[in-house]
């Protein structure tokens, strides 16, 4: 799989927002396969600076050797784990970034690599973890809950119709034998749901969908990264207990992850995704700590969405720090 390419998502409307300067520094919370860094990166050299997040190891250091490769010379700092510490990280490496990107959900290398169970289109083990290092797998999860819990996840984060009957299923057939790979979770959900006429869908994706929502807490990881952004925009530091209004990116001693005037985009692909973003960001704008940059979001033009489908449901949000 190392060598198959992501194309990044709004990469012109993502540099314009961004506006990236010579000598600034660029944090991509989510670098996939280092899409978007690669152009961000660009921008920002000479004496630019690029720092580089993901949950999955694989992703992280093709998206290192990627940045290296295609901007030579520019500094690379790179962090192994949830978007949601990358805050944390960067405050106790001294790092401060002028603009930031995440880009959420999983890259088309993940969903494309059996072996990382996402897809029910590819037979492999039912893991779905963007790091399989650390956590719970899907297989874990489906084998474990209740049913009352599963049928939540599979309404909540799936807004499958049937989740309850779905949720009754698995738990039935894992009374049978324990449910290990991706085949076998996809013929339980069919024999629920059913093909629907004339939808060329198939009947397990929403499921597969909120399991890998649950099983990555994706939601939960989305709430606390906003929560940082509207911490660092009033001027207090992402560490626990952090306080005091910052003057020119500085409170006290403390050096705060996004410098005064930082910009902030979110790429989002779905509701649940977008509700909480769009509601922060609205917030933090209200509060007068920053200014919209794409108001209403910004969507993927059609010849976009012609070569590059995943941009069809994209919606771009975006910020600029006020203090
Ligand atoms: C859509 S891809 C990013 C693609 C990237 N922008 C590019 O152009 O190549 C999303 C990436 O985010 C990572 N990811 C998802 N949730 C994460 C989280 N909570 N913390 C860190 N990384 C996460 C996934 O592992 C995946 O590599």
């Amino acid at each position: 799989m190392s060598g198959l390419i992501h194309t990044p998502v709004l990469p012109g409307e993502v540099a314009e927002v961004l506006a990236l300067q010579p000598g600034e520094t660029y944090a991509d919370c989510t670098a996939g396969r280092g899409g978007h860094a690669a152009v961000l990166a660009a921008k920002a050299q000479p004496g630019g600076r690029v720092i580089l997040n993901d949950a999955d190891a694989s992703n992280l250091e093709f998206a290192s050797e990627h940045v290296a490769q295609q901007v030579a010379g520019i500094a690379v700092h790179r962090f192994h784990g949830n978007f949601a510490l990358l805050p944390r990280e960067m405050e106790s490496a001294g790092l401060q970034a002028d603009a930031i990107l995440a880009d959420f959900g999983f890259s088309s290398t993940q969903i494309e690599d059996p072996a990382r169970g996402f897809s029910f289109m590819r037979a492999g083990p039912l893991d779905m973890r963007f790091d399989p290092s650390r956590g719970l797998s899907a297989a874990d999860l489906v084998n474990t809950a209740s049913e009352r819990e599963l049928g939540r996840i599979l309404r909540d984060f799936g807004e499958e119709p049937a989740a309850f009957r779905v949720a009754q299923a698995i738990v039935q057939s894992r009374k049978a034998a324990p449910i290990q790979t991706t085949e076998a979770l996809a013929e339980i959900v069919r024999s629920v749901v059913g093909r629907r006429p004339g939808s060329g869908v198939d009947p397990a994706t929403k499921s597969f969908q909120a399991l890998r929502i649950a099983v990555n807490d994706e939601i939960g990881s989305i709430d606390a990264l906003l929560s940082q952004v509207l911490r660092a925009a009033k001027g207090v530091s992402g560490k626990p207990g952090g306080g005091a209004a910052r003057q020119g990116g500085e409170v006290g001693s403390e050096r705060l992850w996004l410098r005064k005037g930082a910009r902030i985009a979110f790429l989002t692909f779905h509701s649940l995704e977008d509700r909480p973003v769009k509601a922060v960001l609205a917030d933090i704008c209200k509060q007068g700590l920053a200014t919209d940059l794409a108001r209403g979001g910004i969507t993927a033009s059609d010849e976009e969405i012609r070569a590059n489908p995943r941009a069809r449901s994209a919606r771009l949000r975006a910020i600029r720090l006020n203090t």
